[in-house]
């Protein structure tokens, strides 16, 4: 398949919005339910501002403090993934999210996307990167594992109940 990885430009922000509607209703909790630490979806979904500014002042973390990349074939959009160069909650970069169109999935996008997330934050001398995903999402876990991820812990029943938050990282060496 053809296709190459960019930094997103203002064009493609319809496109990635539409993908987090659609592909974020597989998330525990649904994207669309969500005040998340970041505030990253809200935020860019427009909602929730208020409840956003009382809980983080004004540190919340906004879009335009991200680095977000897309994986295009020409204008079609087939997936994205964006991080934060430092994110107050955690110690050090942290990758906020990753999404591939759902027809797509398993044919190394996923992997591309994480290569140019690593790749670019090397070129910013970050030196740890953290992640989180949920115990029902077997895919993230396994594409988080295989480029270098290493689980450090496990929050039980924190997604929902039998739903449990995984805290993986991934140090770079110099
Ligand atoms: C998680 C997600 C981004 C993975 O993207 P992807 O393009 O499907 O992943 P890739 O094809 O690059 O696969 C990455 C690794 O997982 C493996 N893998 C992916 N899907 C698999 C499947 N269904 N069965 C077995 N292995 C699978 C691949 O073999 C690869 O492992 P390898 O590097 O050891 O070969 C994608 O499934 C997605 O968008 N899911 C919905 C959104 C989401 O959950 N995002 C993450 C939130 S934390």
């Amino acid at each position: 398949m053809k296709y190459s990885v960019k930094k997103a430009a203002n064009k493609d922000k319809q496109k990635i919005v539409s993908m987090i509607e659609n592909v974020g209703d597989s998330f525990v909790p649904k994207v669309r339910d969500r005040v998340d630490p970041g505030g990253y979806f809200t935020y860019l979904r427009g909602k929730n501002r208020k409840y956003l500014e009382e809980k983080y002042g004004n540190k919340i973390p906004s879009p335009k403090g991200a680095k977000m990349f897309t994986i295009k074939n020409k204008d079609e959009l087939l997936g994205f993934a964006s991080y934060y160069k430092h994110f107050e909650p955690f110690d050090g970069a942290y990758f906020i999210c990753i999404m591939v169109t759902p027809e797509l999935q398993s044919n190394g996008l996923g992997k591309t996307l994480v290569q140019k997330v690593v790749d670019d934050a090397k070129k910013e001398n970050i030196t740890k990167m953290s992640v989180t995903t949920w115990s029902t999402n077997e895919n993230s876990r396994r594409l988080f594992e295989s480029n270098g991820f290493k689980l450090n812990k496990t929050v039980l029943n924190e997604r929902a109940p039998g739903v449990h938050g995984l805290y993986l990282e991934r140090y770079f060496s110099s």
